[in-house]
């Protein structure tokens, strides 16, 4: 199955590359920051088309269709455009993010980060690999040498749990903070080794199915703020290479 979804995500990452810089169009979903844009949807279509042929019973989860659960034990999370504002922009940082789930948990994931051609893939136990090499958290102990990353919820000006706190008490305690607008790509930094952490609020399970299982399987910890375990569903994550974790939950917990 891995094969097949690595396929279908190349294929809409064709789609995706060929539509990048031109004129699509697009429209507001909860607020002027929040969009969508018709090849978000003409890439969900692609995807969920190929899932309905040749995997019939399977439940899919979409960010653009909504959800179709069925009675089967396997579900696909799919976000067909990681990195929406970023491909409305003109900047080249945005990803197909595929991840599938058996009982409710994830047994495979890929991230395509398309202007780049780089798949990310996982597989339950079986590591996490950069195209065809495999991907490890980095090793860094020390919170002050870390390059961490993150992102705001589209609700950031409402939000009384947005990030804004947090980003200041890390740009002071870490190396540097960077925000690149896809979380899935960020999720797979932490996984390679570039960034030591990542955390955000308010991501939705087609944000991070992929990315976290690509983390745990390259060695990484995915929790909440708090140190617990997370699902798709989960509120506040938390991903690093396991060795500042508990550096960054104290930031976490300092800074409501
Ligand atoms: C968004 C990106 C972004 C994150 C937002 C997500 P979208 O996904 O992953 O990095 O900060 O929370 O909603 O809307 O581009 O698919
Ligand atoms: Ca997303
Ligand atoms: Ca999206």
């Amino acid at each position: 199955m891995l094969d097949d979804i690595i396929n279908i995500s190349k294929e809409a990452g064709e789609l995706i590359r060929s539509k990048f810089n031109t004129d699509f169009s697009l429209e507001f979903k909860t607020n002027e920051s929040d969009l969508v844009t018709e090849v978000d949807k003409a890439s969900e279509k692609i995807i969920v088309d190929f899932i309905k042929k040749k995997y019939p019973s399977h439940g899919i989860i979409t960010e653009e269709g909504g959800t179709s659960l069925s009675k089967s034990e396997y579900n696909w999370v799919i976000d067909p455009i990681d990195g929406t504002t970023n491909f409305a922009h003109g900047l080249p940082i945005f990803a197909v993010s595929i991840g599938l789930q058996k009982s409710g948990k994830t047994i495979a994931g890929v991230v395509y980060d398309i202007m780049l051609n780089i798949i990310y893939s996982a597989e339950l136990n079986r590591g996490a690999y950069e195209n065809d090499k495999k991907i490890k958290v980095n090793d860094n102990a020390n919170l002050r040498h870390a390059l961490l990353v993150t992102g705001f919820p589209y609700d950031v000006r409402e939000n009384p749990e947005n990030a804004l706190g947090k980003f200041v008490a890390f740009t002071k305690a870490s190396r540097g903070i960077r925000r690149l607008g896809s979380a899935a790509i960020d999720f797979c930094y932490v996984a390679k080794g570039v960034f030591d952490g990542f955390w955000e609020v308010h991501l939705k399970p087609w944000d991070m199915c992929a990315g976290k299982l690509i983390v745990e399987e390259a060695g990484g910890l995915v929790t909440d703020f708090d140190g617990n375990k997370v699902d798709i569903f989960s509120k506040k994550i938390l991903a690093s290479n396991g060795k500042v974790h508990d550096a960054m939950i104290e930031i976490l917990k300092q800074n409501p």
